[in-house]
């Protein structure tokens, strides 16, 4: 039996404060005229407490898209995290939301693929699913811009937003949910958008830091021209993928990076009605990945998603990368509220799974106490010894070498 990917919970979070493109103006030489006529932005998130983290974003939300399903943490199969901000190099930030979720059967990992990484990670879930290796997969797009934009660049910094999105995945025998994905990459125009240093090209040096590298670098107009062909291109061959046509579209989420780009491909190209586009940039700038599950989350709350209904989420981004994905839209919406019950039930499990990884963070602290496991004691059999990989082996390989 054919095997669907139905969203069937989806949940958002942004940040308290408020950063006004009038705000800006004490900050750096710009204008809210400027942003505004530009953009479409008139204000974004800010997560000013050193607190709140691109995990304990993706986790709020995601926990929320548990809720809207009615699903347990512990029924989870995947975790994707798609970020361009994560909370380290590694661990995965993907990593981080599992234990904080208590999702004890979820593998998880993070994916890169800068704005675009929500849709991709959708295509990926969907494959999942369909193959029938997970059953319920959350895909989060999480990002703390504010934390890798230099906010002294008037070009990058007033672009930018902090918020979170997740959709819960459940396979289904009901047809529909994702329907198409295209995928696409065009590695030649990687420094058109790009955070330079601190990877293997350009380790972390004090040059790297004063030098301003460890922050967002864009060539605002070249992108600009990128992303209104490829939205356009990339929503017709996802439309036709799934056997539809234009006209079969009911709304449209964009990456919300700029009105102008939206306006320019999908409306002026594509002739879809500014009516079925659905934009809330306005109040939250870009939020790279976490973009579309933000906007899919107002879009569903303010009634614009009906059941059956056929979604287009268009994406771009560094990269330079671009997805787009076809939905019919299979849950109910709105979703019952749950008993409250249930919501203290699902509290408590969230309570029992900080205490236990705490619990489990202790424990591996005294781990090396272990009777079973000696490190110390632990040798490599011979034929390593020999190859020259073993303590010996290493002195014997030394020796031959310098004779
Ligand atoms: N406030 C005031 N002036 C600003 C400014 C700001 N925040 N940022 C740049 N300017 C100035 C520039 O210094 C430049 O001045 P100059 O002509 O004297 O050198 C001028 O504005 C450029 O203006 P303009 O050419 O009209 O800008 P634009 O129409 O190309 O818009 C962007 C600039 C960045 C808004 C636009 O290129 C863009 O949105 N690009 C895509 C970026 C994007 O979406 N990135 C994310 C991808 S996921």
């Amino acid at each position: 039996m054919a095997r669907y990917a139905q969203i069937v919970g989806w949940g958002c979070y942004v940040p308290e404060r408020v950063l006004t493109n009038r705000d800006l103006e004490g900050i750096i030489d710009t204008s809210d005229d400027w942003i505004f006529s530009r953009t479409g932005i008139r204000e974004r998130r800010i997560a000013t407490n050193p607190r709140e983290t691109t995990a304990t974003m993706a986790t709020k939300a995601a926990a929320a898209a548990l809720r809207v399903a009615g699903v347990s943490a512990n029924e989870v199969d995947l975790i994707i995290c798609s970020t361009s901000s994560p909370e380290h190099q590694f661990p995965a930030t993907a990593c981080l939301v599992q234990d904080a979720l208590g999702a004890e059967h979820a593998g998880a990992f993070d994916l890169s693929a800068a704005c675009s990484g929500f849709v991709y990670a959708l295509t990926l879930a969907r494959s999942m699913i369909a193959t029938g290796a997970a059953q319920n997969v959350l895909v989060i797009g999480s990002e703390t811009l504010s934390r890798i934009v230099d906010w002294s660049d008037r070009t990058t910094c007033v672009l930018f937003g902090d918020g979170a999105g997740a959709v819960l995945l459940s396979a289904s025998e009901e047809p529909g949910g994702i329907l198409a994905s295209v995928l696409g990459s065009d590695g030649s125009g990687g420094e058109l958008l790009s955070l330079p240093a601190g990877g293997s090209r350009m380790p972390t040096t004090l040059e790297t830091v004063t030098g301003r590298q460890h922050y967002v670098k864009m060539d605002g107009a070249a992108v600009f021209r990128f992303a209104t062909r490829i939205m356009a291109t990339a929503t017709r061959e996802v439309v036709q993928k799934a056997g539809l046509t234009l006209d079969d579209i009911d709304l449209i989420i964009p990456h919300q990076a700029n009105a102008r780009i939206i306006e320019s491909s999908v409306h002026r190209q594509l002739k879809i009605p500014r009516e079925k586009i659905f934009i809330n940039l306005e109040r939250y700038g870009n939020t790279s990945t976490a973009s579309i599950p933000l906007a899919l989350c107002e879009a569903i709350e303010s009634g614009r998603i009906k059941k059956n209904d056929h979604l287009v989420f268009v994406s771009f981004g560094a990269g330079l990368t671009w997805a787009a994905t076809a939905i019919k839209w299979g849950a109910p919406v709105p979703v019952s509220q749950p008993k409250w019950w249930k919501e203290a039930q699902r509290q408590g499990a969230y309570g029992a799974a900080r205490a236990r990884s705490t619990v489990r963070r202790l424990l591996r602290k005294y781990d090396s106490l272990a009777e079973d496991i000696r490190v110390s004691e632990i040798e490599l059999p011979e034929r390593f010894r020999v190859l020259g990989l073993g303590k010996r082996g290493v002195k014997k390989h030394e020796q031959n070498g310098n004779e």
